[in-house]
Protein backbone atom coordinates (compact mmCIF):
# COMPACT_ATOMS: atom_id res chain seq x y z
CA UNK A 1 0.00 0.00 0.00
CA UNK A 2 2.76 2.73 1.04
CA UNK A 3 4.82 1.76 -1.87
CA UNK A 4 1.40 2.41 -4.18
CA UNK A 5 0.60 5.62 -2.61
CA UNK A 6 4.08 7.04 -2.91
CA UNK A 7 4.15 5.82 -6.56
CA UNK A 8 0.83 8.10 -6.91
CA UNK A 9 2.46 10.96 -4.54
CA UNK A 10 5.50 11.21 -7.53
CA UNK A 11 3.12 10.94 -10.15
CA UNK A 12 0.99 13.81 -9.38
CA UNK A 13 4.63 15.46 -8.76
CA UNK A 14 5.73 15.13 -12.02
CA UNK A 15 2.69 16.36 -13.40
CA UNK A 16 2.92 19.75 -11.47
CA UNK A 17 6.85 19.96 -12.04
CA UNK A 18 7.43 19.86 -8.91
CA UNK A 19 10.82 18.53 -7.50
CA UNK A 20 10.98 15.57 -5.04
CA UNK A 21 14.09 16.89 -3.46
CA UNK A 22 12.51 20.40 -2.46
CA UNK A 23 9.63 18.73 -0.62
CA UNK A 24 11.03 18.64 2.96
CA UNK A 25 10.65 15.60 5.48
CA UNK A 26 7.34 16.32 7.03
CA UNK A 27 6.04 14.52 10.08
CA UNK A 28 1.73 14.63 10.86
CA UNK A 29 1.55 14.01 14.43
CA UNK A 30 4.03 14.56 17.37
CA UNK A 31 3.46 10.96 17.86
CA UNK A 32 5.26 10.11 14.52
CA UNK A 33 8.16 12.76 14.74
CA UNK A 34 9.12 11.40 18.20
CA UNK A 35 9.09 7.62 16.93
CA UNK A 36 11.51 8.62 13.96
CA UNK A 37 13.79 10.53 16.38
CA UNK A 38 13.61 7.42 18.81
CA UNK A 39 17.80 6.36 20.00
CA UNK A 40 17.05 4.19 22.77
CA UNK A 41 18.15 1.54 20.76
CA UNK A 42 21.60 2.44 20.37
CA UNK A 43 21.95 1.96 23.78
CA UNK A 44 22.52 -1.37 22.71
CA UNK A 45 25.58 -1.17 21.14
CA UNK A 46 26.44 2.55 22.38
CA UNK A 47 26.00 1.59 26.07
CA UNK A 48 28.84 4.10 27.69
CA UNK A 49 28.22 6.92 25.45
CA UNK A 50 24.39 6.84 25.83
CA UNK A 51 24.50 6.89 29.76
CA UNK A 52 26.75 10.30 29.64
CA UNK A 53 24.77 11.55 26.91
CA UNK A 54 21.76 11.34 29.42
CA UNK A 55 23.82 13.18 31.75
CA UNK A 56 23.99 16.13 29.42
CA UNK A 57 21.80 19.36 28.84
CA UNK A 58 21.21 17.78 25.14
CA UNK A 59 18.89 15.30 27.00
CA UNK A 60 16.78 17.71 28.71
CA UNK A 61 16.19 21.12 25.65
CA UNK A 62 12.84 21.59 27.00
CA UNK A 63 13.86 21.22 30.69
CA UNK A 64 17.18 22.41 31.07
CA UNK A 65 19.36 22.01 34.32
CA UNK A 66 17.21 22.85 37.40
CA UNK A 67 14.23 23.06 35.08
CA UNK A 68 15.11 26.25 33.44
CA UNK A 69 13.90 26.44 30.47
CA UNK A 70 10.23 25.11 30.25
CA UNK A 71 8.77 28.44 32.03
CA UNK A 72 10.46 30.40 29.38
CA UNK A 73 9.45 28.43 26.10
CA UNK A 74 5.90 28.96 28.26
CA UNK A 75 6.20 32.82 28.14
CA UNK A 76 6.96 33.06 24.84
CA UNK A 77 4.25 31.16 23.63
CA UNK A 78 1.90 33.10 25.55
CA UNK A 79 3.43 36.33 24.13
CA UNK A 80 0.88 35.02 20.75
CA UNK A 81 -2.08 36.18 22.77
CA UNK A 82 -4.18 38.26 20.12
CA UNK A 83 -4.96 41.03 23.18
CA UNK A 84 -2.04 40.83 25.89
CA UNK A 85 0.95 39.64 24.10
CA UNK A 86 4.10 41.44 23.68
CA UNK A 87 4.17 39.74 20.08
CA UNK A 88 0.26 40.29 19.37
CA UNK A 89 1.39 41.19 15.72
CA UNK A 90 2.96 37.75 15.03
CA UNK A 91 -0.57 37.17 14.43
CA UNK A 92 -0.75 39.46 11.28
CA UNK A 93 2.83 38.48 10.02
CA UNK A 94 1.70 34.91 10.24
CA UNK A 95 -1.57 32.16 10.53
CA UNK A 96 0.97 29.23 11.26
CA UNK A 97 2.11 27.95 15.19
CA UNK A 98 4.84 26.04 13.58
CA UNK A 99 6.18 29.35 11.72
CA UNK A 100 5.67 31.34 15.16
CA UNK A 101 7.79 28.83 17.37
CA UNK A 102 10.73 28.29 15.05
CA UNK A 103 13.00 31.40 16.18
CA UNK A 104 12.64 30.43 19.76
CA UNK A 105 12.21 26.75 19.48
CA UNK A 106 14.08 25.32 16.49
CA UNK A 107 17.50 24.81 18.85
CA UNK A 108 16.03 23.12 21.71
CA UNK A 109 14.20 21.03 19.20
CA UNK A 110 15.42 21.15 16.08
CA UNK A 111 12.55 18.16 15.29
CA UNK A 112 10.19 20.75 14.57
CA UNK A 113 11.53 21.95 11.33
CA UNK A 114 10.05 18.78 10.03
CA UNK A 115 6.49 19.10 12.02
CA UNK A 116 3.20 19.66 10.36
CA UNK A 117 1.18 22.46 11.67
CA UNK A 118 -0.39 19.98 13.66
CA UNK A 119 2.84 18.61 14.98
CA UNK A 120 3.98 21.63 16.00
CA UNK A 121 0.45 22.69 17.54
CA UNK A 122 0.79 19.57 19.71
CA UNK A 123 4.29 20.44 20.93
CA UNK A 124 2.46 24.17 21.73
CA UNK A 125 0.35 21.97 24.08
CA UNK A 126 2.73 19.36 25.89
CA UNK A 127 4.89 22.60 26.59
CA UNK A 128 1.66 24.59 28.23
CA UNK A 129 0.22 21.25 29.73
CA UNK A 130 3.64 20.50 31.27
CA UNK A 131 3.04 17.20 29.60
CA UNK A 132 6.43 15.48 30.59
CA UNK A 133 5.56 12.07 28.71
CA UNK A 134 5.74 13.63 25.95
CA UNK A 135 8.53 16.63 26.39
CA UNK A 136 10.67 13.86 28.01
CA UNK A 137 11.02 11.85 24.42
CA UNK A 138 11.60 15.69 22.28
CA UNK A 139 15.43 15.58 23.01
CA UNK A 140 18.36 16.51 21.15
CA UNK A 141 19.67 13.04 20.61
CA UNK A 142 22.11 10.52 18.82
CA UNK A 143 19.42 10.76 15.84
CA UNK A 144 19.64 14.77 15.49
CA UNK A 145 23.48 15.32 15.88
CA UNK A 146 24.72 11.91 13.81
CA UNK A 147 21.94 12.91 11.10
CA UNK A 148 19.78 15.58 11.33
CA UNK A 149 21.72 18.43 11.61
CA UNK A 150 25.21 17.12 10.56
CA UNK A 151 25.26 18.73 7.45
CA UNK A 152 26.09 22.32 7.69
CA UNK A 153 27.34 22.69 3.42
CA UNK A 154 23.81 21.56 2.00
CA UNK A 155 25.16 23.31 -1.19
CA UNK A 156 28.27 21.28 -1.10
CA UNK A 157 27.78 17.94 0.98
CA UNK A 158 23.61 17.42 0.14
CA UNK A 159 21.08 16.86 2.61
CA UNK A 160 21.53 13.68 5.05
CA UNK A 161 20.37 10.78 3.95
CA UNK A 162 17.55 8.93 5.74
CA UNK A 163 19.53 5.58 6.32
CA UNK A 164 22.96 7.01 7.25
CA UNK A 165 24.97 7.95 10.55
CA UNK A 166 27.37 10.85 9.92
CA UNK A 167 30.80 10.09 12.81
CA UNK A 168 34.05 10.90 12.42
CA UNK A 169 35.87 7.40 11.35
CA UNK A 170 35.77 5.85 8.13
CA UNK A 171 33.26 2.53 8.85
CA UNK A 172 33.29 1.20 4.97
CA UNK A 173 30.30 2.67 4.62
CA UNK A 174 28.64 0.00 6.92
CA UNK A 175 26.39 0.33 10.68
CA UNK A 176 24.61 -2.13 12.21
CA UNK A 177 21.47 -0.38 13.36
CA UNK A 178 18.71 -1.41 11.63
CA UNK A 179 17.41 2.12 10.30
CA UNK A 180 20.60 3.44 9.53
CA UNK A 181 22.27 0.79 8.26
CA UNK A 182 24.98 2.87 6.13
CA UNK A 183 27.82 5.34 8.49
CA UNK A 184 29.50 7.88 6.49
CA UNK A 185 32.64 10.31 7.77
CA UNK A 186 31.95 13.83 7.69
CA UNK A 187 34.33 15.95 8.81
CA UNK A 188 32.00 18.75 9.99
CA UNK A 189 31.66 16.90 12.82
CA UNK A 190 34.80 17.70 14.46
CA UNK A 191 34.47 21.72 13.71
CA UNK A 192 33.06 23.84 15.86
CA UNK A 193 30.52 25.39 13.75
CA UNK A 194 28.61 22.04 14.12
CA UNK A 195 28.14 23.17 17.76
CA UNK A 196 27.72 26.83 16.66
CA UNK A 197 24.33 26.07 15.07
CA UNK A 198 22.82 26.18 18.01
CA UNK A 199 25.33 27.97 20.25
CA UNK A 200 24.83 30.97 18.49
CA UNK A 201 23.29 34.20 18.73
CA UNK A 202 21.48 36.69 18.80
CA UNK A 203 19.85 35.09 15.57
CA UNK A 204 18.93 38.65 13.79
CA UNK A 205 19.90 37.07 10.64
CA UNK A 206 16.66 34.76 10.40
CA UNK A 207 14.74 37.31 9.82
CA UNK A 208 16.60 37.67 6.62
CA UNK A 209 17.13 33.60 5.75
CA UNK A 210 15.36 31.51 7.84
CA UNK A 211 11.16 31.41 7.42
CA UNK A 212 11.02 33.35 10.90
CA UNK A 213 10.32 36.92 11.53
CA UNK A 214 11.59 37.44 15.33
CA UNK A 215 15.70 37.47 15.80
CA UNK A 216 16.44 36.11 19.35
CA UNK A 217 18.99 35.54 21.63
CA UNK A 218 19.36 32.84 24.15
CA UNK A 219 23.58 32.08 23.88
CA UNK A 220 26.44 33.52 22.45
CA UNK A 221 29.04 30.59 22.97
CA UNK A 222 30.49 30.45 19.42
CA UNK A 223 30.45 33.68 18.41
CA UNK A 224 32.36 34.87 21.49
CA UNK A 225 34.85 31.90 20.77
CA UNK A 226 35.21 33.04 17.02
CA UNK A 227 35.75 36.75 18.29
CA UNK A 228 37.81 36.34 21.17
CA UNK A 229 39.46 33.18 21.99
CA UNK A 230 40.60 32.05 18.12
CA UNK A 231 41.79 36.00 17.54
CA UNK A 232 43.78 36.22 20.71
CA UNK A 233 45.52 32.74 19.93
CA UNK A 234 43.52 30.25 21.08
CA UNK A 235 43.99 26.80 19.08
CA UNK A 236 41.15 24.75 20.63
CA UNK A 237 37.66 23.47 19.14
CA UNK A 238 34.39 22.74 21.07
CA UNK A 239 35.05 19.68 20.57
CA UNK A 240 38.64 19.34 21.60
CA UNK A 241 37.22 20.93 25.21
CA UNK A 242 33.71 19.83 25.56
CA UNK A 243 34.07 16.11 24.05
CA UNK A 244 37.99 14.90 24.10
CA UNK A 245 39.21 16.34 27.38
CA UNK A 246 38.94 14.21 30.55
CA UNK A 247 35.61 13.65 32.18
CA UNK A 248 33.92 14.97 28.82
CA UNK A 249 32.53 12.98 26.07
CA UNK A 250 29.03 12.83 25.35
CA UNK A 251 28.25 14.24 28.92
CA UNK A 252 29.31 17.72 27.03
CA UNK A 253 29.89 19.14 31.15
CA UNK A 254 29.12 21.33 32.50
CA UNK A 255 26.84 19.37 34.15
CA UNK A 256 24.87 21.92 36.74
CA UNK A 257 22.95 19.07 38.43
CA UNK A 258 25.50 17.07 39.53
CA UNK A 259 27.02 19.52 41.72
CA UNK A 260 29.96 17.69 42.97
CA UNK A 261 31.38 17.21 40.04
CA UNK A 262 30.72 20.53 38.29
CA UNK A 263 32.22 22.07 41.66
CA UNK A 264 35.27 20.35 40.94
CA UNK A 265 35.35 21.28 37.34
CA UNK A 266 34.55 24.99 37.65
CA UNK A 267 37.30 25.55 40.72
CA UNK A 268 39.90 23.91 37.87
CA UNK A 269 38.61 26.48 35.46
CA UNK A 270 37.84 29.90 37.65
CA UNK A 271 41.04 30.75 39.28
CA UNK A 272 40.36 33.21 42.55
CA UNK A 273 43.19 35.65 43.92
CA UNK A 274 43.03 38.37 46.72
CA UNK A 275 45.10 40.38 48.50
CA UNK A 276 44.61 42.85 51.30
CA UNK A 277 47.19 45.26 53.14
CA UNK A 278 45.86 48.47 55.50
CA UNK A 279 48.66 51.38 55.62
CA UNK A 280 48.85 55.20 56.60
CA UNK A 281 48.88 56.55 53.31
CA UNK A 282 50.55 60.42 53.41
CA UNK A 283 51.30 62.83 50.66
CA UNK A 284 52.32 66.08 50.57
CA UNK A 285 49.93 68.23 48.45
CA UNK A 286 51.75 71.07 50.23
CA UNK A 287 49.82 70.28 53.60
CA UNK A 288 50.47 66.79 54.70
CA UNK A 289 47.67 64.55 54.39
CA UNK A 290 47.39 61.27 56.23
CA UNK A 291 44.99 58.57 55.31
CA UNK A 292 45.05 55.34 57.37
CA UNK A 293 43.28 52.35 54.54
CA UNK A 294 42.51 49.33 53.61
CA UNK A 295 43.46 48.24 50.01
CA UNK A 296 42.07 44.89 48.74
CA UNK A 297 42.57 43.71 45.27
CA UNK A 298 40.77 40.83 43.45
CA UNK A 299 42.08 38.59 40.46
CA UNK A 300 38.80 36.76 38.72
CA UNK A 301 40.18 34.56 35.58
CA UNK A 302 39.46 31.62 33.48
CA UNK A 303 41.57 29.20 32.56
CA UNK A 304 41.02 26.74 29.40
CA UNK A 305 37.17 28.34 28.86
CA UNK A 306 37.88 29.05 25.32
CA UNK A 307 34.41 31.68 25.24
CA UNK A 308 32.75 34.43 27.85
CA UNK A 309 32.02 32.50 30.66
CA UNK A 310 28.91 32.19 31.92
CA UNK A 311 27.24 32.85 28.96
CA UNK A 312 23.18 31.52 29.01
CA UNK A 313 19.77 32.25 28.19
CA UNK A 314 17.96 34.12 30.36
CA UNK A 315 21.52 35.61 31.76
CA UNK A 316 20.54 35.73 34.93
CA UNK A 317 23.61 32.51 35.85
CA UNK A 318 26.15 34.70 37.17
CA UNK A 319 29.47 35.25 39.26
CA UNK A 320 29.05 37.18 42.69
CA UNK A 321 32.26 38.45 44.27
CA UNK A 322 31.42 39.23 47.67
CA UNK A 323 34.18 41.85 50.05
CA UNK A 324 33.47 43.00 53.34
CA UNK A 325 35.44 44.96 56.12
CA UNK A 326 34.72 44.70 59.50
CA UNK A 327 36.35 46.49 62.48
CA UNK A 328 37.70 44.56 65.24
CA UNK A 329 34.77 45.16 67.63
CA UNK A 330 32.54 43.87 64.85
CA UNK A 331 31.19 47.15 63.24
CA UNK A 332 30.84 46.73 59.66
CA UNK A 333 33.30 49.20 57.53
CA UNK A 334 32.83 48.45 53.92
CA UNK A 335 30.61 45.85 51.97
CA UNK A 336 30.45 45.28 48.27
CA UNK A 337 29.29 43.13 45.45
CA UNK A 338 30.09 43.18 41.93
CA UNK A 339 28.32 41.09 39.91
CA UNK A 340 30.08 39.04 36.58
CA UNK A 341 27.81 37.97 33.53
CA UNK A 342 27.05 39.40 29.85
CA UNK A 343 24.48 41.83 30.00
CA UNK A 344 22.31 41.87 27.49
CA UNK A 345 19.88 45.10 26.34
CA UNK A 346 16.33 45.09 24.65
CA UNK A 347 17.63 46.65 22.03
CA UNK A 348 14.76 49.63 22.11
CA UNK A 349 14.93 52.72 23.64
CA UNK A 350 14.68 51.39 27.05
CA UNK A 351 18.67 50.85 28.23
CA UNK A 352 17.72 48.12 30.03
CA UNK A 353 19.46 44.91 31.42
CA UNK A 354 17.29 41.92 30.19
CA UNK A 355 16.75 38.15 31.19
CA UNK A 356 14.38 36.78 28.49
CA UNK A 357 15.41 35.67 25.24
CA UNK A 358 12.93 36.74 23.55
CA UNK A 359 13.58 40.45 24.57
CA UNK A 360 17.47 41.03 24.84
CA UNK A 361 19.11 41.63 21.46
CA UNK A 362 22.39 43.59 22.13
CA UNK A 363 25.12 43.47 24.34
CA UNK A 364 25.44 46.75 26.60
CA UNK A 365 28.12 45.39 28.55
CA UNK A 366 30.19 42.28 29.19
CA UNK A 367 31.87 41.96 32.61
CA UNK A 368 31.55 37.99 32.29
CA UNK A 369 35.00 36.28 32.20
CA UNK A 370 36.69 36.49 29.18
CA UNK A 371 39.69 34.38 27.70
CA UNK A 372 43.18 36.11 28.23
CA UNK A 373 41.57 38.68 30.36
CA UNK A 374 41.59 38.75 34.23
CA UNK A 375 38.89 40.46 36.00
CA UNK A 376 40.40 42.54 38.73
CA UNK A 377 39.64 45.30 40.97
CA UNK A 378 41.14 47.21 43.56
CA UNK A 379 39.01 48.69 46.71
CA UNK A 380 40.57 51.13 49.06
CA UNK A 381 38.51 51.65 51.94
CA UNK A 382 39.22 54.56 54.21
CA UNK A 383 39.30 53.56 57.87
CA UNK A 384 37.23 55.66 60.29
CA UNK A 385 40.11 57.93 62.82
CA UNK A 386 39.39 55.33 65.97
CA UNK A 387 40.05 52.13 63.65
CA UNK A 388 43.23 50.18 63.34
CA UNK A 389 42.93 46.54 62.84
CA UNK A 390 40.07 44.89 60.90
CA UNK A 391 39.24 41.86 58.99
CA UNK A 392 38.90 41.73 55.30
CA UNK A 393 36.62 38.82 53.54
CA UNK A 394 36.27 37.90 50.37
CA UNK A 395 34.41 35.20 48.52
CA UNK A 396 32.97 33.94 44.49
CA UNK A 397 30.29 32.42 43.79
CA UNK A 398 29.04 31.36 40.72
CA UNK A 399 25.09 31.23 41.08
CA UNK A 400 23.52 28.98 38.23
CA UNK A 401 19.59 29.61 39.18
CA UNK A 402 19.29 32.44 41.76
CA UNK A 403 16.98 31.43 44.22
CA UNK A 404 17.88 27.56 44.03
CA UNK A 405 20.57 26.03 46.83
CA UNK A 406 21.85 23.21 44.56
CA UNK A 407 22.32 26.09 41.86
CA UNK A 408 25.42 27.79 43.91
CA UNK A 409 28.78 26.66 43.70
CA UNK A 410 31.19 28.35 46.39
CA UNK A 411 34.43 29.26 44.35
CA UNK A 412 36.59 30.67 46.90
CA UNK A 413 36.82 32.05 49.94
CA UNK A 414 39.50 34.65 51.91
CA UNK A 415 39.74 36.04 55.07
CA UNK A 416 42.79 38.12 56.23
CA UNK A 417 43.05 39.83 59.52
CA UNK A 418 44.94 43.84 58.75
CA UNK A 419 46.20 46.40 60.59
CA UNK A 420 47.57 49.76 60.35
CA UNK A 421 50.30 49.04 63.04
CA UNK A 422 51.53 46.40 61.50
CA UNK A 423 50.00 44.17 64.56
CA UNK A 424 48.94 39.93 64.48
CA UNK A 425 45.79 39.23 65.14
C1 LIG B 1 20.79 21.01 17.62
C2 LIG B 1 21.29 22.07 18.44
C3 LIG B 1 22.58 21.87 19.19
C4 LIG B 1 23.80 21.40 18.72
C5 LIG B 1 24.14 21.00 17.31
C6 LIG B 1 24.70 21.42 19.85
N1 LIG B 1 24.06 21.87 20.97
FE1 LIG B 1 24.83 22.04 22.83
N2 LIG B 1 23.01 22.59 23.56
C7 LIG B 1 21.89 22.84 22.80
C8 LIG B 1 20.80 23.25 23.66
C9 LIG B 1 19.41 23.66 23.22
C10 LIG B 1 21.30 23.21 24.98
C11 LIG B 1 20.55 23.54 26.26
C12 LIG B 1 19.78 22.40 26.70
C13 LIG B 1 19.17 22.60 28.07
O1 LIG B 1 19.02 23.73 28.52
O2 LIG B 1 18.87 21.57 28.69
C14 LIG B 1 22.69 22.78 24.87
C15 LIG B 1 23.55 22.59 25.96
C16 LIG B 1 24.92 22.42 25.85
C17 LIG B 1 25.83 22.43 26.95
C18 LIG B 1 25.46 22.58 28.43
C19 LIG B 1 25.22 24.01 28.76
C20 LIG B 1 24.57 24.28 30.07
O3 LIG B 1 24.40 25.48 30.38
O4 LIG B 1 24.23 23.36 30.82
C21 LIG B 1 27.09 22.29 26.42
C22 LIG B 1 28.40 22.30 27.16
C23 LIG B 1 26.94 22.16 25.00
N3 LIG B 1 25.61 22.22 24.68
C24 LIG B 1 28.00 21.99 24.12
C25 LIG B 1 27.85 21.68 22.77
C26 LIG B 1 28.93 21.36 21.89
C27 LIG B 1 30.39 21.35 22.27
C28 LIG B 1 28.39 21.07 20.67
C29 LIG B 1 29.09 20.63 19.41
C30 LIG B 1 29.88 19.41 19.47
C31 LIG B 1 26.95 21.23 20.80
N4 LIG B 1 26.66 21.59 22.09
C32 LIG B 1 26.03 21.05 19.77
C33 LIG B 1 21.80 22.73 21.43
C34 LIG B 1 22.77 22.18 20.61
C1 LIG C 1 20.26 29.74 18.34
C2 LIG C 1 19.75 28.65 19.13
C3 LIG C 1 18.81 28.95 20.28
C4 LIG C 1 17.65 29.66 20.23
C5 LIG C 1 17.04 30.35 19.01
C6 LIG C 1 17.10 29.64 21.56
N1 LIG C 1 17.92 28.92 22.40
FE1 LIG C 1 17.73 28.70 24.40
N2 LIG C 1 19.53 27.77 24.52
C7 LIG C 1 20.30 27.43 23.44
C8 LIG C 1 21.51 26.80 23.90
C9 LIG C 1 22.62 26.29 23.01
C10 LIG C 1 21.45 26.79 25.32
C11 LIG C 1 22.48 26.26 26.33
C12 LIG C 1 23.78 26.98 26.28
C13 LIG C 1 24.24 27.74 27.49
O1 LIG C 1 23.80 27.48 28.62
O2 LIG C 1 25.12 28.60 27.27
C14 LIG C 1 20.18 27.41 25.67
C15 LIG C 1 19.74 27.60 26.98
C16 LIG C 1 18.50 28.12 27.32
C17 LIG C 1 18.04 28.31 28.67
C18 LIG C 1 18.82 27.98 29.93
C19 LIG C 1 19.50 29.24 30.30
C20 LIG C 1 20.72 29.20 31.15
O3 LIG C 1 21.23 30.30 31.36
O4 LIG C 1 21.16 28.13 31.54
C21 LIG C 1 16.78 28.86 28.58
C22 LIG C 1 15.88 29.27 29.73
C23 LIG C 1 16.46 28.99 27.17
N3 LIG C 1 17.54 28.55 26.43
C24 LIG C 1 15.25 29.47 26.66
C25 LIG C 1 15.06 29.83 25.33
C26 LIG C 1 13.86 30.48 24.84
C27 LIG C 1 12.66 30.84 25.68
C28 LIG C 1 14.05 30.73 23.51
C29 LIG C 1 13.15 31.47 22.56
C30 LIG C 1 12.56 32.69 23.00
C31 LIG C 1 15.37 30.21 23.17
N4 LIG C 1 15.93 29.65 24.29
C32 LIG C 1 15.93 30.27 21.91
C33 LIG C 1 20.01 27.68 22.11
C34 LIG C 1 18.97 28.47 21.64
C1 LIG D 1 25.10 17.46 20.48
C2 LIG D 1 25.46 16.56 19.42
C3 LIG D 1 25.67 15.09 19.69
C4 LIG D 1 24.81 14.23 20.32
C5 LIG D 1 23.50 14.55 20.99
C6 LIG D 1 25.40 12.91 20.20
N1 LIG D 1 26.60 12.99 19.56
FE1 LIG D 1 27.85 11.44 19.15
N2 LIG D 1 29.27 12.75 18.54
C7 LIG D 1 29.07 14.11 18.32
C8 LIG D 1 30.29 14.68 17.81
C9 LIG D 1 30.48 16.15 17.46
C10 LIG D 1 31.23 13.65 17.75
C11 LIG D 1 32.70 13.76 17.32
C12 LIG D 1 33.54 14.04 18.53
C13 LIG D 1 34.97 14.36 18.21
O1 LIG D 1 35.23 14.89 17.14
O2 LIG D 1 35.81 14.08 19.08
C14 LIG D 1 30.55 12.43 18.18
C15 LIG D 1 31.14 11.17 18.24
C16 LIG D 1 30.41 9.98 18.38
C17 LIG D 1 30.95 8.65 18.19
C18 LIG D 1 32.36 8.31 17.82
C19 LIG D 1 33.32 8.64 18.85
C20 LIG D 1 33.34 7.76 20.06
O3 LIG D 1 33.35 8.33 21.18
O4 LIG D 1 33.33 6.53 19.91
C21 LIG D 1 29.92 7.77 18.42
C22 LIG D 1 29.97 6.25 18.34
C23 LIG D 1 28.75 8.56 18.76
N3 LIG D 1 29.08 9.89 18.74
C24 LIG D 1 27.51 8.04 19.07
C25 LIG D 1 26.49 8.77 19.64
C26 LIG D 1 25.32 8.19 20.28
C27 LIG D 1 25.01 6.73 20.36
C28 LIG D 1 24.58 9.25 20.76
C29 LIG D 1 23.30 9.19 21.57
C30 LIG D 1 23.41 8.64 22.90
C31 LIG D 1 25.28 10.46 20.40
N4 LIG D 1 26.43 10.14 19.75
C32 LIG D 1 24.81 11.75 20.68
C33 LIG D 1 27.91 14.81 18.56
C34 LIG D 1 26.81 14.30 19.23
C1 LIG E 1 23.72 -3.34 16.73
C2 LIG E 1 24.70 -2.43 17.24
C3 LIG E 1 24.54 -0.95 16.93
C4 LIG E 1 23.42 -0.17 17.04
C5 LIG E 1 22.00 -0.56 17.43
C6 LIG E 1 23.85 1.18 16.76
N1 LIG E 1 25.18 1.20 16.46
FE1 LIG E 1 26.27 2.81 15.93
N2 LIG E 1 27.89 1.66 15.63
C7 LIG E 1 27.97 0.32 15.92
C8 LIG E 1 29.33 -0.14 15.69
C9 LIG E 1 29.83 -1.54 15.92
C10 LIG E 1 30.06 0.98 15.21
C11 LIG E 1 31.51 1.01 14.78
C12 LIG E 1 32.45 0.95 15.96
C13 LIG E 1 32.69 2.29 16.61
O1 LIG E 1 33.45 3.07 16.07
O2 LIG E 1 32.10 2.55 17.68
C14 LIG E 1 29.12 2.08 15.19
C15 LIG E 1 29.46 3.36 14.81
C16 LIG E 1 28.63 4.47 14.93
C17 LIG E 1 28.99 5.81 14.58
C18 LIG E 1 30.26 6.28 13.93
C19 LIG E 1 31.30 6.58 14.96
C20 LIG E 1 32.57 7.16 14.40
O3 LIG E 1 33.60 6.80 14.97
O4 LIG E 1 32.55 7.93 13.47
C21 LIG E 1 27.93 6.60 14.88
C22 LIG E 1 27.83 8.10 14.69
C23 LIG E 1 26.89 5.75 15.40
N3 LIG E 1 27.34 4.45 15.42
C24 LIG E 1 25.66 6.20 15.80
C25 LIG E 1 24.61 5.36 16.15
C26 LIG E 1 23.28 5.81 16.40
C27 LIG E 1 22.82 7.26 16.32
C28 LIG E 1 22.53 4.71 16.69
C29 LIG E 1 21.05 4.65 17.01
C30 LIG E 1 20.17 5.17 15.99
C31 LIG E 1 23.40 3.57 16.61
N4 LIG E 1 24.66 3.99 16.30
C32 LIG E 1 22.99 2.26 16.80
C33 LIG E 1 26.95 -0.46 16.37
C34 LIG E 1 25.64 -0.07 16.56
C1 LIG F 1 39.56 25.93 25.66
C2 LIG F 1 38.46 25.09 26.06
C3 LIG F 1 37.07 25.41 25.59
C4 LIG F 1 36.66 25.69 24.31
C5 LIG F 1 37.50 25.84 23.05
C6 LIG F 1 35.22 25.81 24.37
N1 LIG F 1 34.78 25.63 25.64
FE1 LIG F 1 32.87 25.78 26.29
N2 LIG F 1 33.48 25.69 28.23
C7 LIG F 1 34.75 25.29 28.62
C8 LIG F 1 34.79 25.18 30.06
C9 LIG F 1 35.99 24.76 30.88
C10 LIG F 1 33.52 25.56 30.53
C11 LIG F 1 33.09 25.70 32.02
C12 LIG F 1 32.15 24.71 32.55
C13 LIG F 1 32.55 23.26 32.55
O1 LIG F 1 33.23 22.82 31.61
O2 LIG F 1 32.17 22.52 33.45
C14 LIG F 1 32.71 25.85 29.35
C15 LIG F 1 31.37 26.21 29.36
C16 LIG F 1 30.53 26.14 28.24
C17 LIG F 1 29.10 26.24 28.24
C18 LIG F 1 28.22 26.59 29.45
C19 LIG F 1 28.09 28.09 29.52
C20 LIG F 1 27.42 28.60 30.75
O3 LIG F 1 27.32 29.84 30.90
O4 LIG F 1 26.99 27.82 31.61
C21 LIG F 1 28.67 26.05 26.95
C22 LIG F 1 27.26 26.04 26.47
C23 LIG F 1 29.84 25.85 26.13
N3 LIG F 1 30.95 25.93 26.94
C24 LIG F 1 29.82 25.62 24.77
C25 LIG F 1 30.95 25.73 23.94
C26 LIG F 1 30.92 25.79 22.50
C27 LIG F 1 29.67 25.71 21.66
C28 LIG F 1 32.21 25.94 22.08
C29 LIG F 1 32.72 26.14 20.68
C30 LIG F 1 32.21 27.31 19.95
C31 LIG F 1 33.05 25.93 23.27
N4 LIG F 1 32.25 25.81 24.37
C32 LIG F 1 34.43 26.05 23.26
C33 LIG F 1 35.83 25.10 27.79
C34 LIG F 1 35.87 25.37 26.42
Amino acid sequence: MKVCKAIVVLAIMSALMIPVSAMAKEYGTLKEVISAYDSSRCKQCHEQIYKDWEKAAHSMPLMGPFNKVLGTLQDYLKQRDPVKGEFKKSNEVTKSIKEYMMPCFVCHVPQLREMSEQAAQELADAVLKENYEVLDKLQINCIVCHNQVSIIRKYRDGNPEPDTVYGTKDLGGVHADTVFTKSKRHEMLEDSSFCGQCHQGPNVITSLVLPSSEPLWCVSNYDSWLQNYIPNGGDKSCQDCHMRAPNTGHRFPPNYQDHAFELDRLKNHIKFDVSAMAYTQQIKVPDLISTPMVVIKTKVWSENIGHRFTDGCPSTKHFLLKVKVTSKEGKELFNETKYYYPQKKRGDAENKVVFASLRKLTLMRDTALNPFKVNDETFEIKLPKDVEDATVEASLTLIMEPGVKEAVYELGKFSKFVSIKGRKQ
